[in-house]
């Protein structure tokens, strides 16, 4: 018996719902080759961070100024601006070059806090040959002044700035720390998002105890990290108009047939890439498959959100349900 994987995203039609995380994997064409190879529905690169663009700018206007306040004779000593190979001009001719390497689709990634000229970025990523582009809105609220109502609109004025530039899909990739994460999704899809990421990962940094410095730490996710993504997709499922990509903890074929039941139309995934290696993209694929056959599925289409809160026998379970019972089951001893 056969399955049928494919699945829509953001309005694109995929193989499969697997589709490789933004992450440095996706950052040479040869990788992006190989996880193709292995099986990868669609690829999103690694972001141009707002900081890159901006720093890039600033120097080059520093440049310009500076020779021709000083130097006026030597106006062309600085690089010519439409040959200047800076970061974000790399990253624009990356998108092109894996365009034409690959034939699934390729989301860019931009990656910024709040409006600024920065976001004229994504117009040249959809010229580069973008399919999509997903916007990473990395935002620690440390400002503690700053009202949830202040740091929410924050996030929808960058969606609709940025969507206003654009005619392909925007996918908006959030954290989970909202007091109302679903209102929140809700919201972000009204500002012009066609698909929600669940959720970034944030960096966290950790102290150096010998250097007594701060250092930033990146860890790869382990399988527990899904259990969060899964419930808001959950929810999410059949009340938002958006796509939906579950990332952070899907490791394996089991983990992505459990966020495609609770609801997601994609499962993005990293880690378990780093951990495995390319192959290990199309075990999770045949392992998808296996369980769907044993299980009697035709097509991810039937089986995405037949476990949704919507759908589920046990609505409750994605609220406080069963709460109180696992934590007073539990029968744990201290070694
Ligand atoms: C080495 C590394 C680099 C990453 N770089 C980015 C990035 O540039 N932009 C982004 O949105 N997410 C980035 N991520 C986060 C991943 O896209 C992904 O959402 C996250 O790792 C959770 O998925 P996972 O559990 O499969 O790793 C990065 C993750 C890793 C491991």
């Amino acid at each position: 018996m056969s399955v049928e994987l494919s699945t829509t995203y953001l309005g694109l039609k995929l193989q499969n719902p697997l589709v490789v995380a933004a992450c440095p994997l996706t950052l040479q064409v040869e990788w992006l080759e190989r996880l193709e190879q292995a099986g990868a529905g669609a690829a999103v690169l690694a972001s141009l961070f707002a900081e890159q663009i901006e720093h890039e700018e600033a120097e080059l206007q520093a440049a310009s100024e500076y020779g021709s306040d000083f130097y006026a004779e030597h106006s062309n000593w600085y690089p010519d601006q439409g040959e200047y190979r800076s970061g974000p001009a790399m990253y624009l001719d990356h998108i092109a070059a894996a365009k034409k390497a690959v034939s699934m689709p390729i989301i860019a990634s931009l990656n910024g806090t709040s409006t600024g000229g920065w976001v004229k970025y994504a117009k040249m990523m959809q010229e580069a040959g973008a399919d999509a582009l997903e916007l990473n809105i990395y935002f620690i609220a440390a400002d503690i002044e700053a009202s949830a109502a202040d740091v929410e609109k924050r996030y929808t004025d960058l969606v609709a700035a940025v969507k206003e530039s654009l005619s392909i899909p925007l996918a908006v990739k959030v954290g989970p720390h909202f007091s109302s994460p679903g209102n929140m999704c809700l919201k972000l899809a009204e500002a012009g998002a066609d698909g929600l990421v669940l959720f970034n990962r944030f960096l966290q940094p950790d102290i150096d105890l010998d250097a007594l410095e701060t250092s930033p730490h990146l860890e790869l996710s382990s399988p527990a990290e899904m259990l969060l993504p899964l419930r808001w997709a959950a929810i999410l499922r059949g009340r938002v108009s958006a796509s939906l990509a579950v990332t952070s903890g899907v490791h394996d074929g089991q983990g992505l047939a459990k966020v495609l039941l609770a609801g997601a139309d994609v499962a993005q995934v990293a880690s378990t890439i780093y951990l495995n290696g390319f192959d290990h993209v199309g075990r999770m694929i045949r392992d998808l498959t296996a369980w769907m056959v044993e299980k009697g599925y035709d097509s991810v289409e039937q089986l995405r959100g037949s476990m949704s809160q919507q759908n589920c026998p046990q609505p409750a379970a994605f609220e406080r349900g069963n709460y109180m019972k696992v934590l007073t089951k539990f029968t744990g001893k201290p070694v």
